[in-house]
Formats: C-alpha cells, structure tokens, sequence
C-alpha cells in the first residue's frame, strides 16, 4: 500500500480528485495519509477531515524564520512516513532537504504545457493570465517529479485543453482542470503505486501497454 502525503494551499480540486480517485478504485493500493496546507483557512483542510483524513497547517508565518518554518514542515513530513509526496496547488518552495530526501518521490501538478508558463511566480490564475495574453490555441496540464528548480523536474503527463474565443482567466483555468489536472493527477499516483515509472537520466519513463493510454 502506498502512502502518500498531499500537500495544498487553497480549494483543493486536485485533492478531491485524489480522494475520489482512491475512494473509487481508480487510484490503487494508495492511502492519503496527511494532507499539509500552509494556509489554516484552506479549503482544502475541510476536504481532507470530510473524508478522515487528518489535515494539518504548518505556515510559515507561524515562524520567526524560513528556517524554523523548514524544520516544522520536515518534522511534519516525517511524521507522516509517506512514499510519496503529492504537491496539489502548493504554493511554498519545498525546502532543499525534503527535495533531496524524497528525490524521484514528489510529484507536482502545473496548470499549463511545461515549459510554457511556468516557473518563478507563474502558479494559478497567473498562468492562465500570461497563456491568454501570449494568444495561444493550446494549453493544458502537467504533471511532474520535483527537483531544486520550478517546474523544472522530469515530465510524467501531460495533455492538452483548447483555448476558447472570449476566454477570461478564470473559464480557462476551469476547463484546464476539467479536462486535464483531475484525470491526470489520480492517473499519475496509480500509475507510481503500481510502480509503472521509472526516472533516468533526467526523464520519466512509464512502463510500455501503459504509455500507450497516454
Ligand atoms: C491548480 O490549478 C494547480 O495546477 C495549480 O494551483 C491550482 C490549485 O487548485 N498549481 C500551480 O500553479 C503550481 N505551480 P486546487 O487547490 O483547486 O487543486
């Protein structure tokens, strides 16, 4: 059974999508653990108690320091003894010591085709702000293995969602979601539990008949 441990920082869609996704078989041999949000007000939380799982928050400023901060979030981590790490909408940089740890163990979703749109202060709305004022046809979701950089770690999934005429941020964030970041996310933690993947040489391979339902 795979323990996996979510960390989040608002709604908490992709962590429904979890929840679901192991309530309902999709996701296999996985329990969720923990879920850490940085924000005490994150709705997220109230997902995660909705469906007995314990939510705790570990925000930075609850500490004097960045580095106070990373030794609570390390110890949190610890507690939970998880085999992998889901960042959800997370929108703390992961201390180095928990990256290097958990090398290969963490997994992240970003709202756009990496790398389009992504890294230093592109998260949320603001990339699907930056994809509508660039004019692209495409976008889409990504998920992917977390390393020292943003967003800049081995691609696991991704697929494609088609920018409408008249798109405001929010519609295409939406539909970004719908079609993309909660089939992918579930698809990637069942894919880890049944130890499809495998990381070499900077690049995620996922085992062959599963490739092929990319
Ligand atoms: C999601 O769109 C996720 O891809 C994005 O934050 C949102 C969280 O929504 N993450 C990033 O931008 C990370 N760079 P949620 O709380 O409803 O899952």
């Amino acid at each position: 059974m795979l323990s996996v441990l979510v960390c989040v920082s608002g709604g908490g869609t992709n962590l429904q999508a979890l929840i679901d996704g192991v309530e309902s078989g999709l996701i296999r041999e996985t329990k969720i653990v923990r879920v850490i949000s940085n924000n005490k007000n994150a709705y997220a939380l109230t997902r995660a108690r909705k469906h007995g799982i314990e939510g705790v928050c570990v925000s930075p400023g609850d500490f004097p320091d960045r580095e106070t901060f990373h030794q609570a979030f390390l110890r949190s981590v610890e507690e939970a003894a998880p085999d992998l790490i889901v960042l959800a909408g997370f929108l703390v940089v992961i201390p180095e010591q928990i990256i290097h740890k958990y090398r290969n163990r963490i997994l992240n979703i970003h709202p756009s085709l990496i790398p389009s749109f992504c890294g230093k202060g592109c998260y949320g709305l603001k990339v699907h702000e930056k994809a509508l004022e660039r004019g692209v046809r495409i976008t889409g979701a990504t998920v992917h293995f977390v390393d020292e950089g943003t967003d800049t770690g081995p691609i696991l999934l991704q697929k494609a969602v088609e920018v409408r005429q008249g798109d405001t941020p929010e519609t295409l964030q939406r539909r970004v979601m719908e079609e993309a970041e909660w089939t992918l996310l579930p698809r990637a933690v069942d894919l880890f539990a049944r130890g499809m993947i495998t990381v070499k040489d900077g690049r995620a391979e996922i085992a062959g008949p599963e490739m092929m339902k990319q």
